[in-house]
C-alpha cells in the first residue's frame, strides 16, 4: 500500500481490506469517502434493510452466526432478540473504546472505512427498533473521531439517516446518531462502564445483576452494546446473505476476524482471515515468524485477558470453540507473540501492573487483588521472593478469579495464572537469583 493512500477497499467481500496492513502504514491510511463508499456498493444494505421487517433482520444475522468481536463472543443475534421486544424508548451503542494492549483493529476500521461503521450501526438500530445510537469512540483516537464526525454529517446530508420532522430530507432510516468520546482507559470499554460515560459519570462498571443492559441499560432503558467490529459486519451479511458470510470460517465460527499480530514476528501487522484459520500459519506464514531468526516461545491469541499459549500449543484453529478446547480464548483477536529472549516473569509483572493501573477502584475485589499480584510478581523478579511467594501467585489467582464487578479481575487472574502455570521454572528461578530468558 503506498503511504498516504486508501488501500483497495472491497465493500463487497472483506470488512477490512482486500490488503494486510502493516503496522507502520497505519497512520498513514486515508478514509474511504461517502462517494466511494457508495461507488463500490456501500448503502445498499441500508436499502435492502429498509424494505425488510426488523424481526426478518434479526432472524438473517441468527442464521448468519455471527458472534460479538468484542472479546466474549456472544451471539450478536441472541443479543438484539432480547432488545427487540421491549416497547418505548432503546438505544443502541457502537463500542470503539478500543484500549486494551496489543489491540488496535477499531482503530483501523474507523479510519479506513467509518461509513461501513455507520451502516452497520444504522441497520442494527432499525432491527432492534431503537430511535437513538452513539457511537463510543476513544478519545484517545483524535483523528479517527475527526473523521467519523466528518462521515456522519455527510451521510445524513445524504439523507441515509435523521429525523425529517427536524427539518431537511426524507431519510432510509428514523435514527439518531451521536458520538460519545471514552475516556481512554481499558475498564471504559466495559459495556456498562460504556453506559456510565454516556450518561456523564466516571467510567466504573455497574454490577451484573441487575444491570443487563439488553434490560437495563442506557438511562435505565433496552439497550444493545455492540462492537465495532461486529457491526461492520452486518452491512456485508444483508447484501452478500446469511448463507453467503456462513460459507466463511468454521461451522461455530462463521465469517472473518481482524487479528493484530504484535510482539517478536518480522511482520506486525493486521490480517483479516476466515475464522478457523491456523493460529501457527497467521505467525509463521502471514506475520513472517520471528524477528532476528529467534525461536518463539509463547503467544496470547486472544489479547492479555486470556490464557497464553506456548508455542508447542498453537497449532490451533482461531476459533471460539477450538481455543477454548486449548485452554485459551478468542478475546479480541490480539495475538501477542513472544520470543525465547523475553522474561516470563515481567511480562506478569507488566500485565499485572497495568490491571492493577486499569482497574476503576471502586469493588474491593479488584483493586486488592491487582495490587496484590502487582506486588508479589515485583518482589519475585527483585530477586527477594520465596517460595511461598511463588506459591501465593497461584492461590491468589485462583482465589480472585470471577469475582468483582466486571471481567476485568478475573481476565487479570487468568493471564497471569497461565504464564505461572506454563513457566513455572522461570519463576523458581527467579528465587535463586537467576533470570532464564535467553
Ligand atoms: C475491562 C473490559 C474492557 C472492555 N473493553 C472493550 C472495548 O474496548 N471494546 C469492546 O467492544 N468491548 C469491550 N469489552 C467487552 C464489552 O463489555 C462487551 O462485551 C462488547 O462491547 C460487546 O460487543 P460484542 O457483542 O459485539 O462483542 C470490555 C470488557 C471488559 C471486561
Amino acid at each position: 500500500m503506498m503511504p498516504g493512500c486508501c488501500p483497495e477497499i472491497s465493500v463487497v467481500t472483506r470488512v477490512l481490506t482486500d490488503r494486510d496492513v502493516p503496522l507502520n502504514q497505519l497512520e498513514k491510511v486515508v478514509p474511504l469517502g461517502l462517494a466511494d463508499y457508495v461507488g463500490r456498493g456501500g448503502y445498499r444494505a441500508l436499502e435492502i434493510a429498509s424494505n425488510t421487517p426488523p424481526a426478518d433482520i434479526i432472524k438473517q444475522i441468527e442464521r448468519s452466526g455471527l458472534r460479538g468481536r468484542g472479546g466474549a463472543g456472544f451471539l450478536t443475534a441472541k443479543k438484539w432478540t432480547m432488545v427487540y421486544p421491549s416497547k418505548g424508548k432503546k438505544y443502541l451503542c457502537c463500542n470503539a473504546a478500543e484500549d486494551e494492549p496489543g489491540t488496535f483493529k477499531d482503530r483501523y476500521l474507523l479510519r479506513v472505512n467509518p461509513h461501513q461503521i455507520i451502516e452497520g450501526v444504522i441497520i442494527a438500530a432499525y432491527a432492534i427498533g431503537a430511535s437513538e445510537a452513539y457511537l463510543y469512540i476513544n478519545g484517545n483516537y483524535k483523528e479517527e473521531v475527526a473523521f467519523m464526525e466528518q462521515a456522519l454529517q455527510a451521510s445524513k446530508e445524504a439523507g441515509f439517516w435523521g429525523v425529517p420532522s427536524h427539518g431537511g430530507k426524507p431519510t432510509a432510516m428514523q435514527v439518531v446518531l451521536k458520538i460519545c468520546k471514552s475516556p481512554g482507559t481499558y475498564v471504559a470499554g466495559e459495556e456498562t462502564a460504556l453506559l456510565e460515560v454516556i450518561e456523564g459519570r466516571v467510567a466504573a462498571p455497574r454490577q451484573k445483576p441487575p444491570y443487563y443492559p439488553a434490560r437495563r441499560g442506557l438511562f435505565g432503558m433496552p439497550t444493545a452494546v455492540n462492537n465495532v467490529e461486529t457491526l461492520a459486519n452486518v452491512p456485508h451479511i444483508l447484501r452478500e446473505g446469511d448463507a453467503w458470510f456462513r460459507g466463511i470460517g468454521t461451522e461455530s465460527a462463521t465469517g472473518t476476524m481482524i487479528f493484530t499480530v504484535t510482539g517478536d514476528v518480522c511482520r506486525p501487522g493486521l490480517y483479516e482471515r476466515p475464522l478457523g484459520t491456523s493460529l501457527h500459519d497467521l505467525i509463521y506464514i502471514d506475520a513472517g515468524g520471528a524477528t532476528d531468526r529467534r525461536r518463539l516461545k509463547a503467544v496470547f491469541p486472544g489479547g492479555p485477558s486470556n490464557t497464553l499459549l506456548p508455542v508447542d500449543q498453537i497449532n490451533v484453529p482461531l476459533a471460539f470453540d477450538a481455543l477454548q478446547a486449548a485452554g485459551s480464548a478468542l478475546g479480541t483477536g490480539a495475538v501477542i507473540v513472544m520470543d525465547d529472549t523475553v522474561c516470563m516473569v515481567r511480562i506478569a509483572i507488566q500485565y499485572a501492573r497495568f490491571f492493577n493501573r486499569e482497574s476503576c477502584g471502586q469493588c474491593p475485589p479488584c483493586v486488592l487483588g491487582t495490587a496484590r499480584l502487582a506486588e508479589i510478581m515485583e518482589k519475585i523478579e527483585a530477586g527477594e521472593g520465596t517460595e511461598k511467594d511463588v506459591l501465593l501467585v497461584g492461590e491468589l489467582c485462583t482465589m480472585v478469579k470471577g469475582r468483582g464487578y466486571c471481567y476485568l479481575l478475573t481476565g487479570a487472574a487468568i493471564a497471569v495464572e497461565s504464564i505461572f502455570r506454563h513457566f513455572r521454572a522461570e519463576y523458581d528461578a527467579h528465587i535463586v537469583g537467576k533470570c532464564r530468558a535467553a
